[in-house]
């Protein structure tokens, strides 16, 4: 009998949940990943960081949840606009969205184009222990117009270094060979391993 170990990730966020999953079942036959669809106020602190550990403590403090979980938080830093919009994304994403972005990055061109994925997964052990971080990062560069139709978000418009293709153009399976959260993940993976 193989004895699987359960995760609960904690998103509302669907994409995600595929992201993590076919990584978990690529990865490590051991780990079964359970969706808890449970929606939390989106922080608005400085750090992606902060927004990853301060979101754990209130899951665990309003659901009163005993079991490990983890959650994440992610974010796209562009250096050439002072690292905007970081941990501000969703609503970037929200308000202005891919459009916004590549106005915004007109002007831009070469290394001024350089853009990074973050991902920080904020695991909570048992309720009495603070939560461990573990961040995830790509390099990469935001694309002159959106491309592909897969993925989420911000992928149409982020090439990872040295690809021809968006985010958006690359299969779950292969934005999960370099991805933030993947790398993220990969860490939590190792540390419960
Ligand atoms: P959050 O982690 O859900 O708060 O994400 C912040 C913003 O970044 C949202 O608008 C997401 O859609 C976007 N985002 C998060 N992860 C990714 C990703 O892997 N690819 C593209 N966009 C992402």
């Amino acid at each position: 009998m193989s004895s699987k170990r359960e995760l609960i990730f904690i998103t509302t966020n669907s994409h995600k949940v595929k992201e993590i999953r076919d990584f978990a079942d690529a990865e490590s036959g051991n780990i079964t990943i359970v969706h808890r669809d449970y929606e939390y106020p989106e922080l608005q602190l400085d750090e992606i960081e902060a927004v990853a550990r301060e979101s754990a403590n209130y899951v665990r403090e309003k659901t009163g949840i005993e079991d490990a979980f983890f959650l994440e938080d992610s974010g796209l830093i562009i250096p050439a606009l002072n690292g905007f919009p970081g941990p501000f994304s969703a609503f970037v994403f929200k308000t202005i969205g891919n459009d916004g972005i590549l106005n915004l990055m007109a002007d831009k061109k070469g290394e001024a184009r350089k853009a990074t994925f973050k991902t920080v997964v904020a695991f909570c052990e048992a309720p009495s222990k603070t939560p461990i971080l573990f961040v995830g990062i790509a390099k990469g560069k935001i694309a002159e117009e959106i491309r592909g139709c897969g993925g989420f978000g911000y992928d149409p418009i982020f090439e990872f270094e040295g690809a021809e293709e968006t985010f958006a153009e690359m299969s779950t399976e292969e934005k999960n060979r370099v991805s933030h959260r993947s790398r993220a993940f990969g860490k939590l993976l190792d540390y419960i391993s």
